[in-house]
């Protein structure tokens, strides 16, 4: 089988990756044995695409890795010939980014979708797995969204990442495209780009720096280790049904008030490190997902807490300063 995976360079892509070639040393437990003949990366390698990040597989024969990009449709289509299997991460993924400007979200997560959509027809791709996100469906004060839920998406990032959704799926009902739709809670882990809140609590408080936590700290989110997404990702390529959605929750729900404590603990500091900032414009105050179809379909459930996946992304961190240091400016400072 020939996996063709977008975004592969950024930080959930690059798990999946180091995933399906079964890095030594990797947990395989609980993975499908999906056993790719080959694994394309196809990655524009922007501000958070790295190639740092495919370093553990960099030298596995299988692997190819692409520099392009997935709105040039000259680009995809000739890389998306002879490929079995397309799993679609690449994407614009920060909410304050699509505030200060939406453009780059639109023409990414919509058109680019539509770009690798259209060629998946084309040379007759077998799968297409499309990696999308609880935030289309808005904010829920009480209970949680199952999977026929109505999309409300707030931002501009939420909201393109829902038009991409659409257009996924209408690509199945209306040309039969053998398309799966996976939204998952909030990702953390190794290899995470440092402006997402864990790491950049993480890294500002390694660097004896402050944390900024938005408005009353009040925010709800579920936390899913990346590990623990992949597994759900991958149970979904293998034997998700055509034209479905399949949520990927974590399980832990926490606000940001709480996440934060765990975070102060987990490096040692106190509270005289945070310090309040203005509220994000827009700001969801809680998402939450039902994961009852998955579990009961395909037999997932997250396997890693909260406490042990956040120790041991904090040990990370600690551990490569030389992958963050460049990224986040603070080398040699
Ligand atoms: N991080 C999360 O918590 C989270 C939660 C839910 C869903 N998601 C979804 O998962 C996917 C991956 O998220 P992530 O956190 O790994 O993001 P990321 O920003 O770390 O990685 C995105 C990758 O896509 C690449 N890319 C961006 N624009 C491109 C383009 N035009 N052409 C080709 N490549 C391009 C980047 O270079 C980068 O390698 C996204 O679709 C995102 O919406 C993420």
């Amino acid at each position: 089988m020939r996996i063709l995976v977008t975004g592969g360079a950024g930080f959930i892509g690059s798990e999946y990756v180091r995933m399906l070639l079964g890095v030594p040393g990797g947990t395989a437990e609980g993975v499908p044995a999906l056993e790719p003949t080959g694994v394309t990366v196809l990655d524009a390698l922007t501000y958070s695409g790295n190639p740092a990040n495919l370093a553990p597989v960099r030298d596995d024969p299988r692997l190819r890795f692409v520099q392009g990009d997935i709105r040039h449709a000259e680009v995809v289509d000739e890389v998306v010939a002879g490929h079995d299997v397309i799993v679609h991460f690449a994407a614009e993924s920060h909410v304050d980014r699509s505030i200060a400007g939406a453009a780059p979200f639109v023409s990414t997560n919509v058109l680019g979708t539509q770009a690798l959509l259209d060629a998946a027809l084309r040379h007759g791709v077998r799968r297409f797995v499309h990696v999308s996100t609880d935030e289309v469906y808005g904010s829920i004060a009480e209970g949680s969204w199952t999977e026929d839920w109505p999309l409300a998406p707030n931002s501009p990032y939420s909201a393109s990442k829902a038009g991409s959704d659409l257009l996924a799926l209408a690509y199945h009902r209306t040309h039969g495209l053998d398309v799966v739709v996976t939204r998952c809670s909030n990702n953390y882990g190794p290899y995470q780009f440092p402006e997402k809140v864990i790491p950049l609590f993480v890294t500002n408080l390694l660097d004896g720096g402050t944390v900024p936590l938005y408005g009353d700290g009040g925010n709800v989110r579920d936390w899913l280790h990346v590990h623990d997404h992949c597994r759900g990702i991958a149970m979904v390529q293998e034997k998700g049904r055509a034209g479905e959605v399949y949520h990927i929750g974590g399980g832990t729900e926490l606000t940001n008030k709480e996440l934060t404590g765990r975070l102060l603990d987990a490096c040692g500091a106190g509270w005289d490190r945070v310090v309040t900032v203005p509220d994000r414009k827009g700001h969801d105050r809680r998402y939450s997902l039902d994961i009852t179809k998955i579990n009961r379909e395909l037999g997932y459930a997250p396997s890693i807490t909260l406490g042990a996946g956040l120790a041991e992304t904090v040990a990370w961190y600690r551990d490569n300063r030389a992958w963050w240091e460049p990224l986040t400016g603070t080398a040699n400072a």
